[in-house]
């Protein structure tokens, strides 16, 4: 069968059919063009970008101009998946002009095709102005990264009833709101559980649970390359770490010994020209 370009409509009648919606975050060109091929479905460019590869200790230092940079790079790889944009962390709460506004540069300056934003009730009206331009909007609640000061760390939202219940009236302002999905970080199974039964978009987890239309992993996370700290629900299916480690170890006890490069990493040049090179010198 021909493979459909994802769009937010594909999304969503994907989600209504039954099938599991696909989703990793992408930072850069070559990792993008291969989860691509692979057939994922949603590649989101997170502000995890900032932790997984500039080294920073949390979100909150990403800039919209870094988050373009890598935006580019992503959707210069891809040919299927919906690319959507995540809005760093001061680049949509300080008023709903500016939240337009660089919701757009992601579209203008990176052809995202959809942009994410952390927040609930909260944000509704944000997400209404968004989407009233045009941008497609993926809403985040849950464990939302760029609150770690107020929230005390990366922790588990919603374990509580109060704080669980917060969670469906977020899912659902959003969704009133014009969100075309939600994605759910960090919160008990059985409240996503609740959130999914309940929603009329497609519902997406990152440590929420089976019970979601669809599942996000952190690509660093799934290859086994960020090692500063997992989380319980990131599974990795590839030790990257390991293998890279061991190929730059490879490279230096080569170089060392001298046995690298050898004749066929070399270019040679005729014995005559070779003479004449040195009757010159
Ligand atoms: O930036 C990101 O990758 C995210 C996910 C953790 C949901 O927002």
């Amino acid at each position: 069968m021909e493979r459909k370009k994802m769009t937010v409509p594909e999304i969503q009648a994907k989600a209504a059919r039954g099938e599991k919606l696909l989703m990793l975050t992408s930072y850069d060109y070559p990792l993008a063009l291969l989860a691509d091929r692979a057939g994922i479905d949603i590649l989101l460019v997170g502000d995890s970008v900032g932790m997984t590869t500039l080294g920073y200790e949390t979100t909150l230092p990403v800039t919209m101009d870094e988050m373009i940079h890598h935006a580019k790079a992503v959707r210069r790889g891809v040919q299927y998946a919906l690319c959507i944009g995540d809005m760093p962390f001061m680049s949509y709460q300080t008023s709903i002009a500016e939240a337009v506004y660089n919701a757009g540069r992601f579209l203008k300056e990176a052809s995202m095709e959809a942009v994410k934003l952390e927040g609930g009730v909260e944000m509704a009206e944000t997400v209404r102005a968004i989407v009233n331009t045009g941008i497609p909007v993926m809403g985040h609640i849950g464990l939302t990264p760029q609150s770690i000061n107020r929230l005390g760390g990366f922790k588990t939202q919603g374990r509580d009833a109060a704080t669980a219940k917060q969670l469906l009236d977020d899912a659902a302002a959003l969704e009133q709101a014009g969100a075309f999905a939600v994605l759910l970080e960090a919160i008990p199974d059985r409240v996503a559980q609740l959130i999914y039964e309940r929603a009329g978009i497609p519902i997406i987890g990152i440590g929420a649970g089976p019970h979601c239309h669809g599942q996000l992993l952190i690509v660093h996370d799934l290859l086994g390359l960020f090692e500063k700290f997992t989380p319980r629900f990131a599974k990795r299916y590839a030790n990257l770490s390991e293998v890279i480690g061991k190929a730059f170890a490879d490279y230096k006890q080569e170089v060392e010994a001298g046995t690298f490069p050898g004749p066929e990493h070399c270019w040679t040049i005729k014995d005559d020209e070779l003479a004449k090179l040195k009757a010159m010198l």
